[in-house]
């Protein structure tokens, strides 16, 4: 019989673990302050034993977000909302993979290494599938449609049946991307891909042109526009004829300052390539009303560390930009 307070001493003492384990999390408030563990925000400065101490038990969950990331690395915090949980069953990432309803998970196709994202209308169709044809199965799909238009794609292109769809009227590329790639959503791919509908494809193939970027460690790119066609505005995202890449308009004529913006460390908003943690940091940038992503490709920089390096225009692998003005088309210009 004196064995009952023994087990139920020995009993509060597990309880007391279990909530000193979990409390401290869930009521310091610096790990309460929403920001992902991945985000590379600089605000991450919790330097409480307890928080460290959880850091370490968390960290191997997340993905090692490149070397550059040292300051979160010993730090890293729980997703917010997850504070209640034990770290086994947190499930920090996810992907835009189809999965089946039926058999073993374990036997799905794997998740592709790579995500080509595009906002499209029905109209531009033929053009949407001479671009997807230039990107290989390494590719997982997403399609952005912003005139309504969804299941009228299957009938005509077996590649949309494995493609994700996401339907929403009028709006534009950027008002998607905020909502649908979020970066723990897109973690699992090693480059995003977030282009416009109404580029000429004929002199690009996606596979080489991430052999040039992984190359030269370009964390956020594009191609070359073939200025002899189609519509261009910065003279630094005009493909050169020498290499496989440039990163700055050093010489031209208007960029006396090739230090600035948009002479380096620039890319334009209709064909951007992320690397993983850059894009990580863009879709912070991307606020809920920037409607037509102005400005935001002078600011793109702010995502790397050294954008004179790690910024450039594949020329080798290059589009011709039609401009063609479908969104407009959807209502008043
Ligand atoms: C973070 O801590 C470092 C070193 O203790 C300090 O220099 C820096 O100002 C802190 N940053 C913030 C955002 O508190
Ligand atoms: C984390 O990234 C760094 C730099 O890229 C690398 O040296 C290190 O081996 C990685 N660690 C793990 C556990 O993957
Ligand atoms: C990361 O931290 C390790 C150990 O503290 C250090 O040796 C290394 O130089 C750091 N790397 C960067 C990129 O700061
Ligand atoms: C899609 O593009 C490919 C390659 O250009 C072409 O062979 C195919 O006929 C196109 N599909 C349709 C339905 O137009
Ligand atoms: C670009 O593509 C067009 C059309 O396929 C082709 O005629 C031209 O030779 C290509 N240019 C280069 C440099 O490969």
């Amino acid at each position: 019989m004196r064995l009952v307070p023994v087990l139920s001493a020995l009993a509060m003492v597990l309880l007391g673990f279990v909530l000193g384990f979990s409390f401290p999390a869930s009521m310091t408030p610096n790990l309460q302050c929403g920001v992902l563990p991945w985000s590379g925000s600089g605000a991450a400065n919790s330097s409480s034993s307890e928080s460290s101490f959880l850091g370490r038990l968390w960290a191997p969950l997340f993905r090692n977000s490149s070397g550059t990331s040292n300051a979160t690395s010993g730090i890293a915090r729980r997703p917010e909302g997850a504070g209640r949980l034990p770290p086994g069953i947190v499930v920090s990432e996810s992907d835009l993979h189809l999965r089946r309803s039926w058999g073993s998970p374990s036997q799905d196709a794997p998740v592709r290494k790579y995500l080509l994202t595009m906002a499209v209308g029905y109209k531009e169709r033929a053009n949407v599938n001479a671009t997807v044809q230039k990107f290989s199965d390494n590719f997982d799909v997403v399609l952005f449609h912003y005139d309504g238009h969804t299941t009228e794609w299957d009938d005509e292109f077996q590649w949309s049946k494995e493609a994700v769809h996401v339907s929403a009227r009028k709006q534009t590329k950027w008002w998607f991307a905020k909502r649908f790639l979020h970066p723990s959503i897109v973690a699992p791919y090693d480059y995003v891909f977030l282009w416009d509908e109404d580029l000429g494809v004929d002199n690009f193939t996606a596979e080489a042109y991430i052999e040039i970027v992984k190359k030269h460690g370009l964390e956020i790119s594009q191609p070359g526009l073939d200025a002899t066609k189609g519509h261009k505005a910065y003279d630094v995202s005009v493909k050169r004829n020498s290499g496989d890449m440039h990163k700055t308009d050093a010489g031209g004529k208007k960029c006396p300052d090739v230090h600035q913006r948009p002479c380096s460390g620039f890319v334009e908003v209709m064909a951007p390539v992320f690397s993983r943690d850059a894009w990580r940091c863009v879709w912070h940038m991307i606020q809920n009303d920037l409607v037509h992503g102005w400005g935001l490709d002078f600011n793109f920089w702010r995502c790397v560390d050294d954008p004179e390096e790690q910024f450039g225009i594949v020329d080798a692998q290059y589009v011709v930009h039609h401009a063609v003005p479908t969104l407009r088309d959807q209502g008043k210009g």
